[in-house]
């Protein structure tokens, strides 16, 4: 393992972290003018990174109930090369077809931080059926070759039974047309924040099943 991609896991405290790693995955993913969507655009973070992935030319499509975590995403991304659209919705509303038709391609890359607003209402959390109904939606509408990332945790109120939840539905992707990887960091005293990615490769969802493959899907 080279330091370079190591160091790519780690946040400002210089240890491994869920967001550096889904960070890293989403620059190996998404290219120059993407469109993509962020499912809990909170202070704005993962916006800015995903607009600064996409640009010149791309589009971020931003999630959130509150209007106040929507504020913020705006004013983090004002000097973006992307266009930010910001949704005041719940991001369940990527089942919705209707929905999905309005925006100008599949997107690239689904992005889920989930949990509460730091520094906001820390009872306002994102939830099990909202979720999955979200990631139900954002799984359909994926463009080939694209990824979702997922941010979970555990540790917070209610993150424990939405984390198990979000676990249990990558769990049932048949692994013949979808990946799915893990990382968490086991060395904690409280559960530490752990992320998940999905993807929909074509080189799986095109490939017929071959006899004896080394890896036995489901
Ligand atoms: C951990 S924060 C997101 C952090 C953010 N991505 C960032 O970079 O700062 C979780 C956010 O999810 C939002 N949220 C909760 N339920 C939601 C729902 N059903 N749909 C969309 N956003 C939701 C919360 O309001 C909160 O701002």
């Amino acid at each position: 393992m080279s330091t370079n991609f190591y160091n790519s896991l780690c946040g400002k405290s210089g240890r491994p972290g869920a967001i550096p790693f889904v960070h890293a995955a989403l620059a190996s993913v998404v290219r120059k003018g993407a469109f993509v969507v962020d499912a809990t655009a909170g202070n704005g973070y993962d916006t800015l990174h995903l607009a600064r992935l996409t640009a010149p030319g791309g589009n971020v499509l931003a999630f959130d109930i509150q209007p106040s975590a929507l504020d913020a995403t705006r004013k983090r991304c004002a000097d973006c090369d992307s266009r930010i659209e910001t949704v005041l919705r719940c991001h369940s509303a990527m089942q919705d077809r209707n929905f999905r038709d309005q925006w100008p391609a599949r997107p690239a890359a689904v992005v889920f931080n989930l949990g509460y607003l730091p520094g906001g209402d820390k009872t306002l959390i994102t939830s099990a059926e909202t979720t999955l109904a979200a990631l139900g939606g954002a799984l359909e509408w994926l463009a080939p070759d694209g990824i979702i990332a997922i941010v979970c945790y555990p540790g917070h109120t209610g993150g424990e039974l939405e984390t198990s939840a979000v676990e249990r539905w990558a769990a049932s992707l048949a692994s013949e047309t979808h990946t799915v990887c893990r990382f968490s960091i086991p060395n904690t005293r409280r559960p530490a924040p752990l992320a998940l990615l999905v993807g929909k490769p074509s080189s799986l969802t095109e490939a017929k099943p071959k006899e004896g493959p080394a890896h036995q899907p489901r």
